[in-house]
């Protein structure tokens, strides 16, 4: 098979390397295009453009398999801990036994935020959304850990990853108890990860509150599947960030600020207030998945379709499955799981999507489950950043460890105005040009 490939323009031809993956993916290595023909490549979204090599996540689209660093997402949802996924993203190998508990002892004993920072928690309006809040605190991180900050010394960069990964789910839960105005509890080292985050979250000084197994193993699951999903728009912004040279505390602000959107991570509360828009309007599922279809509307059916995924979304079959299991553990019956069900249903055998591809992704059942463990929903998308924080770190560090990165610079093509001469303000008879 040839290595290289042709590009042909007027009377150029430029030969460019071809780069194969180690599951056979293909590209052509367009970085002396401009050099050697003038020419560069346009490609809105980046849907056909690799940043560079990775050897984090594999993700297969058209077949639905998702692995990290070579283990599939349904073996680690089966048999790991979100802690231990953790390592593994950003280590690239399983812990031993020894490593993970020495990693996870690092981890709780770096979960106390200092008393200063928690007073940013009473400089926010009440109902500020936490996204916001989250990512302000984290840029705030490099504040106070000044002498962390070179990504080029990886012994401050571990520094780091540890203060984050533990005081992570301390910041999220502080601004939501902050938002309702309770006591912020402070962190347990007796508690594992997503114990811990649960207690903060859900306990009052006044009452003794015991952590529900299933809560947890439903939170670690979810945790799990939003770990990494390699170059995603978040994480693509953590990495050009990072390339930079940006100390990782604020590339994962960043990465917070990218994963807020309702196209990105915030699509899991636009589709809890999607159901419950529809629950509300009487049930007519058909009604909006027409409204989806119509081009004159801006209304899309939230948590379905995905650049990549076009088959199914792995995480999506995974937490579906997980939905009745929990819900019925847990002595739920939410409305919204069956409205959830019905528009899967229809939307799967309505040709516009079949046609465009478009799928359940993992924000359509996430909030189910959100919802059934009382986590309110302006919540969501903070648990979707507690779950992609390894992957951020993974792909920061591998990043910054790469010798051939250097600082992410996209080129345009410029379409504005061609060069006119500055007019006199007395002069100007339109915006722009005197007439
Ligand atoms: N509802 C209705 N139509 C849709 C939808 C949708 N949810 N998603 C895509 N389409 C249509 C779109 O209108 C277009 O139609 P046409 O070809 O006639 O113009 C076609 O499908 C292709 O869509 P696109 O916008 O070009 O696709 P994209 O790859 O740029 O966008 C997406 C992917 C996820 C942003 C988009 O599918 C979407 O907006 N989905 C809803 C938001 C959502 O659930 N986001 C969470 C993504 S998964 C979690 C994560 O990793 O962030």
């Amino acid at each position: 098979m040839s290595k290289s490939a042709k590009i042909i323009y007027g009377d150029k031809e430029v030969e460019c390397p071809v780069v194969e993956g180690t599951e056979g993916e293909v590209g052509i290595d367009i970085s002396k295009l401009r050099s050697s023909s003038g020419l560069i490549t346009l490609d809105n979204g980046f849907a056909n453009t690799s940043s560079g090599t990775s050897a984090i996540t594999f993700l297969d689209g058209e077949k639905g398999i998702l692995r990290y660093r070579g283990i599939s997402i349904e073996d680690l949802a089966k048999n790991s801990s979100f802690i231990e996924v953790a390592y593994l993203l950003i280590y690239g190998n399983l812990p031993t036994e020894q490593e993970l508990l020495s990693w996870e002892s690092e981890i709780k004993h770096h979960t106390l935020i200092k008393e200063d920072l928690s007073k940013l928690f009473d400089a926010f309006p009440r109902d500020a959304h936490p996204m916001g809040v989250l990512s302000s605190a984290i840029s705030a991180m490099s504040t106070f850990y000044q002498e962390y900050l070179d990504p080029k010394n990886s012994h401050d960069v571990d520094q780091v990853i540890i203060k984050l990964l533990g005081m992570l789910p301390t910041i999220a839960s502080y601004s939501y108890k902050t938002s309702i105005n309770q006591p912020r509890v402070y962190p347990r080292n007796d508690l594992d990860y997503c114990s811990n985050f649960l207690n903060m979250m859900f306990s009052v000084p006044s009452e003794k509150y015991e952590v529900p197994s299933e809560v947890v193993e439903a939170l670690n699951l979810l945790l799990i599947l939003h770990a990494d999903h390699e170059q995603n728009c978040s994480t693509s912004a953590v990495r050009l960030i990072g390339s930079s040279e940006a100390n990782l505390f604020a590339s994962i602000s960043g990465g917070i600020s990218a994963l807020w959107g309702p196209l990105h991570g915030g699509a899991n509360q636009a589709v809890m207030e999607m159901l419950n828009q529809i629950h509300l309007d009487g049930g007519n599922v058909q009604k909006f998945i027409d409204l989806a279809k119509d081009k004159n509307s801006s209304f899309r059916l939230m948590g379905f379709g995905h650049r990549v995924y076009k088959n199914f979304d792995p995480r999506a079959k995974i937490i579906k499955g997980a939905c009745d299991k929990v819900l019925e553990k847990m002595g739920v019956d939410n409305p919204l799981l069956n409205i959830a069900k019905e528009l899967e249903h229809s939307a799967l055998n309505d040709q516009y999507f079949v046609d465009r591809k478009l799928y359940p992704n993992v924000d359509f059942y996430s909030g189910i489950i959100y919802s059934a463990i009382n986590i309110p929903v302006n919540m969501f998308t903070v648990m979707f950043a507690l779950g992609r924080l390894p992957g951020w770190i993974a792909h920061w560090k591998e990043m910054n460890e790469d010798p051939k990165s250097r600082i992410g610079r996209p080129r345009q093509i410029y379409n504005g105005e061609n060069e006119y001469s500055y007019v006199d303000l007395n002069k100007r008879l339109n915006k722009k040009k005197a007439a």
